[in-house]
């Protein structure tokens, strides 16, 4: 196949899922479009000589739901997908397995996937400068196979779906959603958490508070100038035990092609 460029859209409150989709998607070779679902959510049809590259976090073991709704504004034409996860080193559970069937519900063909490691955004001891140098080489080395194989297909009536793990038990089960950060008295109400809040939760003009919109992201947390957003302490350390039990053993990325 002849494509033309890839369009690499994703959502990534903290930035370390764009870090893998870029290092991906600049490897494929062809010229890059970024979407920016953190940022916009449009109603697109990407054409079928084009690349996608749809890029997750993990929440729970299943997409954040925010961002499968804004995914699911990107249409295919039947044209090849690569699906990325990136999960905190617990596990990624259903996440990678419900991007393939929204990608499919889209129309596209998800040709290649990958499950990538990255520092947990909540507690970021865990897997803490991850991705790494090597996951880097191993996310560029896999745009370039996905991308070389996608060469040697002839036409789109060739392309055939990649098997996930993960399961059909998604179906049952809430999303998870994250607990909204509180804020201290060291802020300065200089408006930059609400600047880029995915979701629009946090008042410009009352930058100390945080609505029902909050989908937990820590994306103000982690711009914060004054470091004056956290989590309620207790939460802190429930989930820090959870996961010092259940995350404290690196993973590699896991490739599917
Ligand atoms: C609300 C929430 C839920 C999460 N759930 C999981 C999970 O189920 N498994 C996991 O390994 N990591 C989990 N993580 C960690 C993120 O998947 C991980 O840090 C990811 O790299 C964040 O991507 P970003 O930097 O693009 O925001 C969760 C993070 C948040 C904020
Ligand atoms: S970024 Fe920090 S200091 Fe600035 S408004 Fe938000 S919480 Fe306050
Ligand atoms: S208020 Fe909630 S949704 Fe907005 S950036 Fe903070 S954690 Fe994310």
């Amino acid at each position: 196949m002849q494509l033309q460029q890839t369009v690499l859209a994703v959502f990534s409150p903290t930035g370390t899922t764009e870090k893998i989709g870029r290092a991906v998607a600049q490897a494929t070779g062809l010229p890059v479009q970024v979407i920016d679902l953190c940022r916009e959510s449009p109603h697109l049809t990407i054409p079928a000589d084009a690349l996608f590259l749809a890029a997750m976090p993990v929440y729970g073991g299943r997409l954040p739901e925010a961002a499968a709704r804004r995914l699911a504004g990107l249409h295919g034409a039947g044209g090849p997908a690569l699906a990325l996860a990136v999960y905190g080193n617990r596990a990624y559970e259903d996440a990678l397995f419900e991007l393939r069937d929204l990608l499919r519900q889209g129309g596209f063909v998800t040709t290649a996937a990958g499950a990538f490691v990255a520092e947990h955004s909540i507690i970021r001891t865990i897997a803490a400068g991850r991705p790494d140098a090597q996951d880097l080489a191993i996310a560029a080395g896999f745009g370039r196979d996905a991308a070389q194989k996608l060469a040697g297909v002839s036409s789109l009536s060739d392309l055939s779906e990649i098997q996930v793990p993960g399961s059909e038990a998604y179906h049952d089960r809430k999303p998870g959603r994250g607990a909204p950060p509180l804020t201290s008295d060291a802020c300065t109400a200089c408006g930059r958490c609400a600047a880029v809040c995915p979701m629009g939760a946090i008042p410009r003009k009352n930058p100390e508070t945080t609505t029902d919109a909050c989908i937990g992201c820590m994306r103000c947390v982690s711009v914060c100038p004054e470091h004056a957003r956290s989590l309620p302490p207790a939460a802190l350390e429930r989930i820090g035990a959870f996961l010092n039990q259940t995350a404290a053993t690196p993973r590699q990325p896991e490739l599917f092609l």
